[in-house]
C-alpha cells in the first residue's frame, strides 16, 4: 500500500547529504536503485537526481516494522527514508560523491510501489533505443539523460543571464503562424473557423523578430521552439529549440563580438571551458577549399589541396574530363597511410561512391620514394612527381583524389576527411573548436527548381562590395551572413538583413516571386519596412545543438526530453495518429489515402 507524505519533508537530495552531516538526523527520498540484503543488516541505494546515497536498515534502529518494509523493497518503489548520517565503517566507495557515509534508518514510508521496469535503470543503457523511447519517462531516470537534461536547463539560464545584462528584452512570437521561409517544408495546422485555411508552425521567429525590430524593441531574444519538416539526423529534430536573438542599428562585427562574449560566458559557467577570443574567421569560399564543407572541423588538418592547374594537360581522361566540364581535381593526403591494404582503399572508393563520385584515384608514396597508383600509368614521372609535391607527400603516405563538379568534389572529399579522422582517431574529443564561417554566396542555384533559392533566407543583405551584381551576376552576390562552427556542426548562424525596399525587390526578383507573390507571403513585412526600419541582424543558435556538443552526445535525442524518432513519430506517445471523423468533419478536411498512395 503506497503511503502518505503527510508530515513528511525532505531534508536534503541524496548527494546534497555529505560527510558534513555526520550525526544529523535528514529526511530523504528517491527510487530504490537496487537492494542487498547481508545477513541482519538490508543496505540499499537510494536514487534521485542528484545521484545515489546508502541506506542502512539495522532492526534495532528502524524496528520491525520498518525492517519488514525494507524486506518488500524492490528496484524503482519511491520511498521516505528518515535516519541518521554516519560515516561508513566499511566498503568506502571512492567512485560515490556520498561513498564515505551512509544513513541508518529510524523510519521508512513506501510512497509508492513499481512493477518491474523493461529495462534496468543505469549509466550507460546497453537497452535497444526504441525500447528506451517507448518508456521514455523510465530512460529518463537515467543519470546521463538526467545530466543532460540539467545542463539543457543551465544553459538556458545562463543564456537568459547574459542577454538580460546585455539589455535584450526576452519577447514570444507565435507558434500558429504564417510561413517562415527558412527552407524546409512547414508543419501546417488546419483552421477550424477557416475552413480550408491552415496555419503553419514557425520554422524560426524570422519575420517577427524583425517586425520588432521595426516597432523599436532594439534588442530581443527568445528560447524558442522551431518547427521543420525536414529529414532527421544525428542532429537534427522536427521540433527543436533556438536561442534566438535580433539586434538594431548594428553589423557583421557587433553580432559576432557580442556572440564571442556570450560563448566564452556560456561554455566557461556551464562547462570549465575556456573560448579565446577573437573566435576565428574564414569565409566560406576559403573554407569550401580547405576542408570541402561550410562547416569544418578544425581539430584536425588532411586539407584539400586544389590540383586542377598541374593535371590540366595530363593524360589522364577523368582528371582532364572532369575539368573541361568546369570542374576541378582535388586531394587530400592521409598522412602515414601508404601502406593501407587495398581492400581498404575500396572500402573508401566506395564511400565515395555513396556521396555521388565517380570514383577515386589513389596514390601511395612507398617508403622507397616509388608510387603506387591507380592512375600512375597515365601520366608522366615528371607530372607524377609535381603532383606528389604539391600535396607534400612524403614516403608513406597515401594521396586521393576526386575529380568532378566543384560542388560534388567538395563534398566528396569533405566527407571522406571526416571518414578517415574518424577510423584513424584524429580528433581530440577534449577539444571546442569554434569557427565563424563568413561571406556566404547570397544565392544557391537549385538544379531541381531550376531557379536561385536564398542560401539563408530572402531576407539577407548582400554585401555593399556585390550590390551591383545582384541583377548581372546574382550567383556571385556574397551575403553579410555567418555561421558559428563547433568541431564541425553548425551551431548557429545569422546575418544582417535588407533593411531597403529596393534591395529587397532585387532579391525576392532574383529569387523568381513576383510582387505578388511575395506580398501573398510576407507583405506584412515588407509593408511594415514602409514605416520607418532601422538597420538589423541577428543570430539563432541551436540550443539543443549546443548542450549536445557540450556533453559530447552522439544524438540530438539525448538533450531533449521527449524526441521523435527518424519517421517524426513519437514512440511513447504514437503520435502523429489518426483523429476522429468529428473532428475532420469540423475542420472540412477529408482524408483520401488512396490518392496518397497513387502519387
Ligand atoms: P538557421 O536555419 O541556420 O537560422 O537555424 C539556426 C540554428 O538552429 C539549429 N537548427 C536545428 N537544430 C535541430 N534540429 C533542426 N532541425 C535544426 N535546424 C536548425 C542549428 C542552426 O544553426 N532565422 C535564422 C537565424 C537568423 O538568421 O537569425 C535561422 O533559423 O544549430
Ligand atoms: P577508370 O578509368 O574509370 O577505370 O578509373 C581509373 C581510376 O580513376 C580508378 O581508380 C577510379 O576509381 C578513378 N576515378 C574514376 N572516376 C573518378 C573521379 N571522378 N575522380 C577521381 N577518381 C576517379
Amino acid at each position: 500500500m503506497a503511503e502518505s507524505m503527510k508530515g513528511l519533508h525532505r531534508t536534503h537530495r541524496c548527494t546534497e547529504v555529505s560527510n558534513e552531516n555526520i550525526g544529523e538526523t535528514v529526511t530523504v527520498m528517491g527510487w530504490v536503485q537496487k537492494r542487498r540484503n547481508l545477513g541482519s543488516l538490508i543496505f540499499i541505494d537510494l536514487r534521485d537526481r542528484s545521484g545515489l546515497l546508502q541506506i542502512v536498515f539495522d532492526e534495532p534502529k528502524v524496528g520491525s516494522e520498518g525492517f519488514a518494509k525494507a524486506e518488500t523493497l524492490r528496484s524503482e518503489f519511491v520511498v521516505a527514508v528518515t535516519g541518521t548520517v554516519e560515516k561508513r565503517t566499511a566498503a568506502v566507495n571512492e567512485n560515490l560523491k556520498t561513498g564515505d557515509i551512509e544513513v541508518i534508518a529510524e523510519n521508512i514510508r513506501i510512497l509508492s510501489e513499481s512493477e518491474t521496469p523493461p529495462f534496468p535503470i543505469e549509466e550507460n543503457s546497453q537497452t535497444k533505443d526504441d525500447l528506451r523511447l517507448r518508456y521514455r519517462y523510465l530512460d529518463l531516470r537515467r543519470p546521463d539523460l538526467q545530466r543532460n537534461l540539467m545542463m539543457k536547463s543551465k544553459v538556458a539560464m545562463l543564456l537568459r543571464n547574459f542577454m538580460a545584462q546585455e539589455g535584450f528584452l526576452e519577447i514570444e512570437t507565435p507558434i500558429l503562424t504564417k510561413s517562415t521561409p527558412e527552407g524546409a517544408r512547414d508543419y501546417l495546422v488546419p483552421s477550424r473557423v477557416h475552413p480550408g485555411n491552415f496555419y503553419a508552425l514557425p520554422q524560426s521567429p524570422q519575420l517577427f523578430k524583425q517586425l520588432l525590430m521595426c516597432s523599436g524593441y532594439d534588442r530581443y531574444f527568445q528560447i524558442a521552439r522551431c518547427f521543420r519538416d525536414e529529414d532527421l539526423r544525428a542532429d537534427r529534430q522536427p521540433e527543436f529549440t533556438q536561442a534566438d536573438m535580433e539586434l538594431s542599428f548594428v553589423d557583421v562585427d557587433d553580432v559576432i563580438e557580442l556572440n564571442e562574449r556570450l560563448l566564452q560566458y556560456v561554455f566557461r559557467e556551464a562547462i570549465g571551458v575556456q573560448v579565446n577570443l577573437p573566435i576565428q574567421r574564414m569565409t566560406w569560399r576559403e573554407a569550401m577549399d580547405r576542408f570541402g564543407t561550410d562547416k569544418p572541423d578544425t581539430r584536425f588538418g588532411m586539407e584539400l589541396v586544389n590540383v586542377s592547374e598541374l593535371v590540366v594537360g595530363c593524360g589522364f581522361g577523368v582528371f582532364t574530363g572532369a575539368l573541361e566540364q568546369g570542374g576541378s581535381v582535388r586531394g587530400i593526403n592521409v598522412k602515414g597511410q601508404g601502406a593501407m591494404p587495398r581492400k581498404k582503399i575500396d572500402k573508401l572508393v566506395e564511400f565515395a561512391k555513396g556521396y555521388g563520385a565517380k570514383g577515386l584515384a589513389y596514390l601511395a608514396v612507398n617508403e622507397d620514394g616509388s608510387y603506387k597508383s591507380s592512375f600512375a600509368k597515365f601520366m608522366t614521372e615528371e607530372e607524377l612527381h609535381s603532383l606528389v609535391e604539391h600535396m607534400q607527400g612524403k614516403p608513406g603516405d597515401l594521396l586521393l583524389f576526386a575529380a568532378d563538379k566543384n560542388k560534388l568534389v567538395w563534398e566528396v572529399l569533405g566527407a571522406l576527411r571526416l571518414e578517415l579522422a574518424k577510423q584513424l582517431e584524429l580528433i581530440d574529443s577534449n577539444q571546442y573548436n569554434f569557427l565563424w564561417v563568413t561571406d556566404f554566396p547570397l544565392l544557391e542555384w537549385s538544379e531541381e527548381e531550376n531557379r536561385f533559392m536564398a542560401m539563408h533566407h530572402p531576407f539577407t543583405m548582400p554585401m555593399e562590395e556585390d550590390w551591383d551584381k545582384i541583377d548581372s551576376d546574382p550567383g556571385a552576390v556574397r551575403a553579410k551572413a555567418y555561421d558559428i562552427v563547433l568541431n564541425g556542426t553548425e551551431l548557429g548562424g545569422g546575418s544582417v538583413r535588407i533593411h531597403q525596399n529596393d534591395i529587397q525587390e532585387k532579391m525576392l526578383e532574383a529569387l523568381g516571386f513576383t510582387k505578388e507573390s511575395a506580398y501573398e507571403q510576407f507583405g506584412f513585412l515588407l509593408d511594415a519596412f514602409r514605416y520607418g526600419v532601422p538597420p538589423h541582424a541577428g543570430l539563432a543558435y541551436g540550443l539543443d545543438r549546443m548542450v549536445m556538443l557540450m556533453m559530447k552526445c552522439d544524438s540530438i535525442r539525448d538533450v531533449i526530453a521527449f524526441p521523435k524518432v527518424k519517421d517524426a513519430s513519437c514512440l511513447m506517445t504514437d503520435a502523429p495518429n489518426v483523429v476522429d471523423e468529428k473532428q475532420l468533419e469540423e475542420l472540412a478536411l477529408v482524408i483520401d489515402l488512396e490518392e496518397e498512395k497513387e502519387q
